[in-house]
């Protein structure tokens, strides 16, 4: 692959088709488009040169352009091999005033159906930021934002980082997974190189804003083993995000989802949902609301209780296994669904993952049985069949079908999410001595107004406090309204 490419998508003569969606995908993303009108003047992000890492969809295009409106320059690459809308890229590349032929938008290194090694390829492509040093007269510049979803851009600068400092990028890793290997090969080739490349980045960056709870999840680990490298602002638990995206997100995709793979019909049937927290709580409504019958299971008594009052049989997979027809996961966790599982399900069960990772659903263990093979049904639907005669259909490889199969979570639900992500860019940008290196959730008050800015577009009658009522219940009359535990 070459490394000179100012960007990489599949087909810019998509971007007409993707600038369409774009515009409709504008009106449903009020909170982005009110941010636009609000700090467009002001161009709070002139001078953030972000690195975006995150499923390169129709939403995530207006987010984009968004962050371009209020000053910022951007690079971008997917954060999944199959989550990219090859329509939004090219209107993305192409910006809303160029043409195929003169493209004037972002640079953008993503398309659906990446291989492992060109995505590692993508990802290190927005750390690259030697076209925008020519055109400034600068010998050198790097990013100076990362945003990220599940933590793969954060991953690279970190470990990059510790093979400089090592003066080497070791033959193995503790974590041998093959996406690793592939990791410690991007590496190698950065550090043949620059010996310095990864260690610069990391000291020019001001912070990152982190989309996913698995992303959060690393984060806090590397913060609490003392190697983080920048601030952080987590995304995710924002409540307009987490309770918001991950669970009515879900409740949208993940049918989508199975409908675009296999058009069976859910009613009547058993479907599982490993993992009862936001998002899984969005999936086991959604599977219910289509009238299957709906098996939970939880690790976690709080969870399985609430799964359990809400009506949902609550059971280990090993119990019902036989009888499931649809088995989604959607924990965060490795290895819920095993070997054993998948041959324990009924004949042609629909398997499939929306949690962050691949390593839910044992997909390398399925690949190494003996005697089983795999048929391509269409492309991210897989027919598994298996020694015993049955067979499996195993969605996106494994991976988050809801933007595998389908275009991933409505715009209306990820303008909330990306508000909340822009909203975290300004502050980590604006304001880098209120944040020392450590992880951050946004102040209650800005969570507040994301609410607030996506209530006209639902036609909403927000009611209003009294001076009274406020200082009965010992609150301003314009918020916020909650203490900082308060669960919803
Ligand atoms: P969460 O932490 O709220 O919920 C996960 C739940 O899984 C927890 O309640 C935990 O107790 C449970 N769990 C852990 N191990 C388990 C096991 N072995 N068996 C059964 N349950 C287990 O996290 P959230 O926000 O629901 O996210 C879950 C995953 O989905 C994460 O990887 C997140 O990054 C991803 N995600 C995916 C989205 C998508 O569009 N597909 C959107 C948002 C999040």
């Amino acid at each position: 692959l070459a490394t000179t490419l100012p960007f990489k998508v599949a087909d810019l003569s998509l971007a007409e088709a993707g600038r369409h969606q774009l515009r409709l995908a504008e009106n449903e993303m009020p909170g982005l488009m009110a941010l636009r009108a609000e700090f467009g003047e002001a161009q709070p992000l002139a001078g953030a040169r972000i690195a975006g890492s995150l499923h390169m969809t129709v939403q995530t295009a207006v987010l984009i352009e968004t962050l371009v409106a209020l000053g910022a320059q951007v690079r971008w690459a997917s954060c999944n091999i199959f989550s990219t809308q090859d329509e939004a890229a090219a209107a993305v590349v192409v910006g809303p005033d160029g043409s195929a032929e003169e493209p004037a938008g972002v640079p953008v290194f993503a398309w659906k159906g990446e291989s492992l090694e060109e995505y590692w390829w993508c990802t290190d492509r927005i750390f690259d930021w030697s076209a925008e040093a020519a055109a400034a007269g600068a010998d050198w510049i790097g990013p100076n934002m990362i945003l990220d979803d599940g933590g793969d851009a954060t991953l690279l600068v970190h470990q990059g980082r510790e093979f400089e400092l090592a003066g080497a990028v070791p033959e193995a890793a503790a974590d041998d997974s093959a996406e690793f290997r592939v990791v410690l090969e991007t590496l190698r080739r950065s550090l043949e190189l620059s010996s310095d490349r990864w260690t610069r980045i990391a000291d020019e960056l001001r912070g990152v804003t982190e989309e996913t709870t698995t992303g959060v999840h690393r984060l806090y680990e590397l913060h609490a083993r003392g190697e983080l490298r920048f601030p952080a602002i987590n995304v995710n638990d924002s409540v307009t995000k987490s309770k918001f995206d991950n669970k009515y997100g879900i409740r949208h995709s993940l049918p989508d989802g199975l409908n675009r793979a296999t058009d069976v019909l859910m009613g009547g049937k058993v479907a599982f949902v490993a993992g009862y927290g936001d998002v899984g709580k969005g999936a086991a409504e959604a599977l219910r609301g289509q009238g299957a019958r709906v098996i939970v299971s939880e690790i976690d008594p709080i969870n399985a209780l609430q799964a359990a009052m809400d009506g949902y049989q609550v059971a280990r997979l090993e119990s019902v296994v036989g009888d499931v027809d649809i088995l989604v996961t959607g924990t965060g966790n490795k290895d819920v669904v095993r070997l054993e599982h998948l041959l324990a399900l009924k004949h042609l069960a629909v398997v499939a993952n929306v949690g962050h990772f691949d390593n839910e659903i044992d997909m390398a263990a399925l690949e190494a049985l003996p005697g089983a093979e795999r048929i391509e049904i269409k492309p991210q639907v897989h027919e598994w069949r298996l020694p015993n005669g049955r067979s499996v259909l195993v969605l996106s490889e494994g991976r988050l079908m809801n933007l595998g199969n389908a275009t991933g979570h409505p715009s209306f639900v990820m303008s909330n999410s990306f508000t909340n992500q822009v909203l975290a860019q300004i502050e980590l940008f604006t304001r880098p001595e209120a944040y020392p290196t450590a992880v951050y959730v946004l102040p209650k008050h800005l969570d507040e107004k994301v609410a607030r800015l996506h209530l006209d577009a639902l036609g909403v009658e927000l009611t209003e406090l009294t001076p009274e009522q406020a200082a009965y219940i010992g609150v301003p009359v314009e918020g916020p309204y909650k203490v900082d535990h308060y669960r919803y």
